[in-house]
């Protein structure tokens, strides 16, 4: 058996995740997943070359990846046989297009398990990484952060935005982090067709019977995007909000509070019974307007009625004002000029960047994706960063609320 490659050294201190990957063709792969990351300690070695699973001396992995040889696919039930047998509750991954279904069901045993297929973007296998490592029952049930955008007028972001935060908090946080991105614009729905994943939320059906919405439930209803967070989102319907109830709403977002560590919601303009609960149980209520003067009066106007409707529950609009253009011929409005018809600050604004938004959806992927250095990308974390000041100012996460 070859030495086993320590692609990473251990920190002081013991804090990366000890990674067992026994590999043939995804080694490379992983490696280029992993590479420069402290979190993870990588201990490589070929499937090829390890007729016996190369347990290490010592202390046990913190996670288990595995390849079967592509000449010997029924190495794979063996050597997962044995980690049943050795260490049921290590979580292990296991790549591959289609994996034997003696593997399959070895693995669906283990406490924790699921299968990687071919091929994996980095952060999709970070993702499956932190999933697998949040064993069922260990997750947080009060940290979840629910960020909520809604358009002042039809087009101003609100989709982008929300589908460029579900990414960028998936790309910013720690090994176990995980986000959810909840289309909730039954009628007109985007991000299905933006982000490419089937619509797989048939909330509708759960609607008469709220209290079945559960973890496993969530599981089927949400469609993994390649890049890593999870998209919830329902086929579009034209009588969509009528089979739908401010229960099966709250209960979706309260389950999703449960399981997620980010809950990034796509709310309509037109309200809808549940949509104030929503803003109000939301962390952050994010109200994205562009740069015109009808679409500013509309933000204003907006922000001010939801207020008023939500003043019990203290309810309180984030502006952010989206595709700002350079003023070269003096046509565009500046961020003062906007304020100043808003009548209040706004929390952040977005520059415009058309030929990466619109690549974005051509491509089903989230603008930062493409470019991660886009104006997009950037003015997203700034706002991010920003609105997570907010949330810290404010104390503990009120996504509790959501099903109240
Ligand atoms: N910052 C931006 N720069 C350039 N184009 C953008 C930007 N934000 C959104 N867009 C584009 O504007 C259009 C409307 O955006 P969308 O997010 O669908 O709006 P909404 O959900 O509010 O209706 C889309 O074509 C989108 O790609
Ligand atoms: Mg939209």
């Amino acid at each position: 058996m070859p030495e086993p490659d320590a692609y990473q050294t251990p920190e002081p201190g013991g804090g990366p995740v000890h990674i067992l990957a026994v590999l043939d063709s995804a080694g490379d792969a992983v490696k280029a997943a992993l590479a420069g990351q402290p979190g993870y300690r990588l201990e490589m070695h070929d499937a090829n070359s390890s007729a016996c699973f190369p347990w290490p001396a010592g202390r046990q992995p913190d996670l288990i990846l595995v390849e079967p040889p592509s000449a010997d696919q029924d190495r794979l039930a063996t050597w997962l046989r044995e980690v049943a047998d050795k260490a049921p509750d290590l979580p292990v991954l296991a790549i591959g297009g289609q994996l034997p279904v003696a593997a399959v069901r070895v693995l669906l045993s283990l406490r924790s398990g699921n299968a990687v297929p071919l091929p994996f973007t980095p952060s999709g296998l970070k993702a499956q990484i932190a999933a697998v490592m949040h064993a069922p029952g260990e997750t947080e049930t009060d940290g979840a952060r629910c960020w909520s955008f809604m358009s002042a007028v039809g087009g101003a972001g609100a989709t982008t935005l929300a589908i460029e935060t579900a990414y960028q908090l998936h790309t910013a946080s720690a090994i176990g982090g995980r986000v959810a991105l909840v289309d909730l614009n039954f009628l007109d729905g985007a991000c299905a067709a933006c982000l490419d994943v089937p619509a797989n939320l048939r909330l509708d059906e759960a609607a008469d019977n709220p209290e079945r919405i559960d973890a496993a439930l969530i599981d089927a209803f949400a469609s993994p995007h390649p890049c890593g967070f999870d998209v919830l989102v329902a086929a579009r319907f034209l009588f969509g909000f009528e089979r739908i109830n401010a229960g099966a709403v709250g209960r979706l977002l309260d389950v999703c509070c449960t399981i997620y560590d980010h809950v990034v919601i796509d709310l309509p303009r037109w309200l809808q019974d549940w949509s104030l609960d929503v803003l109000a149980g939301s962390d952050a209520a994010i109200l994205v307007s562009e740069l015109t003067v009808p679409a500013l009066h509309a933000a204003r106007d907006l922000a001010q009625s939801l207020e008023e409707e939500g003043a019990e529950d203290g309810l309180h609009m984030q502006i952010v004002l989206n595709r700002m253009a350079k003023r070269v011929f003096g046509h565009s409005i500046t961020v003062a000029e906007a304020q100043k018809a808003l009548g209040r600050k706004a929390v952040g604004s977005i520059g415009s960047d058309w030929d990466i938004a619109v690549q974005a959806v051509n491509y089903g992927v989230p603008a930062g994706h493409i470019n991660p250095k886009s104006k997009i990308s950037k003015d997203v974390q700034m706002l991010i960063k920003t609105l997570h000041q907010h949330m810290l100012k404010s104390g503990p996460g009120t996504s509790q609320r959501l099903a109240s």
